[in-house]
């Protein structure tokens, strides 16, 4: 197949209504935060058992259009020895690769971030491809505060979010392209309105010098909401309005799907956010989810590190990836 051919497959096999995107590729001290808050040891035995579970989930691929892995994850194998990524593929959920290396601070603009893992990733996705990985992620992070993001900042991620979305697509893998602005801070939600527009602009200005195909890739923003430490909250349709208005200033129509990241929302957030948005009509493209926490939260805490608990994880991811699906099309109700 060529890569052309490849990107337009998986671009359809991701882009399904009523479908969305299960984040599982936290890296190695993230998934140890997350498995401690459950009083569960991160070995490798233990990562293993809780990703097979929930891919070995029943029906998940009614709901669950992808899954984003780690690199560890994309080599393991279910309890029956079948390989991770050919499980979930069996599903109809298509398997990712998280590529990037994480992100440091960038040199001379302190509180400014730069994520990294542009070199040799050609060949390392020769690697992910044979492993059975058909697209990949990369998230750039911005922080907010009064003199934050930097323009170098804004220029330098995407940059490196424009290079690698096109390193992918010239191996034939899907990239999705992650800017994700904190929630973190006091700020307003004008504020995050305002970093979240730059930094869309910037990111769309940076892949078309680049030559990415808009129609072979997928964006994963962060939605637009007042800081967390804000007194000021803001309800779904406050936070779909103003998602929506940055996103139609600049995203392309030419973007399939849009699949928002939760960011520490809760899962009932998450999910009365995105059918808020699915409620306020037609839009360029679809609106759809590729959490990680509002997904994986319930399941964790029902899991508990406890074989035995195997069910009653995979019922609670089913139960938010079912409640998100209804979400991704404006069907979702409490
Ligand atoms: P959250 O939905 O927990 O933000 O995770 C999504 C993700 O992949 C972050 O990179």
């Amino acid at each position: 197949m060529s890569a052309t051919s490849e990107l337009q497959a998986t671009i359809e096999a991701l882009a399904r209504q009523g479908a969305g995107i299960l984040a599982a590729d936290e890296s190695g001290p993230t998934i140890a935060k997350r498995f401690k808050a459950i009083g569960v040891e991160s070995t490798e035995e233990n990562r293993r058992a809780y990703r097979s579970a929930m891919l070995s989930t029943p029906g998940l691929g009614q709901y669950i259009c992808g899954v984003i892995l780690y690199e560890e994850t994309l080599g393991q194998r279910a309890d029956d020895g079948e390989p991770l990524p050919q499980l979930a593929a069996r599903q109809g959920i298509v398997p990712g690769i998280k590529v990037d290396t994480g992100k440091i601070p960038l040199a001379l603009a302190p509180g400014d971030e730069i994520t990294q893992g542009l070199d040799g990733l050609a060949q390392r996705l020769d690697g992910y491809k044979q492993l059975g990985a058909r697209f990949a992620k990369w998230r750039a992070v911005y922080n907010i505060a009064p003199t934050l993001p930097g323009r170098a900042a804004v220029e330098a991620n995407a940059e490196s979010l424009a290079r690698y979305a096109a390193i992918c697509q010239a191996q034939g893998v899907v990239p999705i392209v992650e800017p994700e602005v904190l929630l973190d801070g006091d700020h307003t939600i004008a504020r995050c309105a305002e970093v979240t527009q730059a930094v869309l602009h910037e990111v769309f200005h940076a892949l078309h010098r680049h030559g990415v195909v808009l129609e072979h890739m997928l964006l994963k923003p962060s939605m637009v909401v007042p800081g967390k430490a804000n007194a000021l909250q803001a309800g779904p349709e406050e936070v779909a309005a103003q998602t929506l208005r940055v996103l139609r200033r600049t995203v392309p129509a030419a973007v399939p799907s849009i699949n928002f990241l939760s960011g520490g929302q809760s899962p009932e957030e998450a999910t009365a956010n995105l059918q808020a948005m699915n409620q306020m009509g037609p839009q360029p493209w679809l609106l759809s989810f590729s959490y990680g926490r509002a997904l994986q939260d319930p399941a964790q805490k029902a899991w508990q590190g406890k074989s035995d608990h195997a069910r009653d994880c995979q019922n609670a991811l089913l139960k938010r990836a079912r409640l998100n699906g209804a979400a991704s099309v404006g069907k979702y109700s409490e």
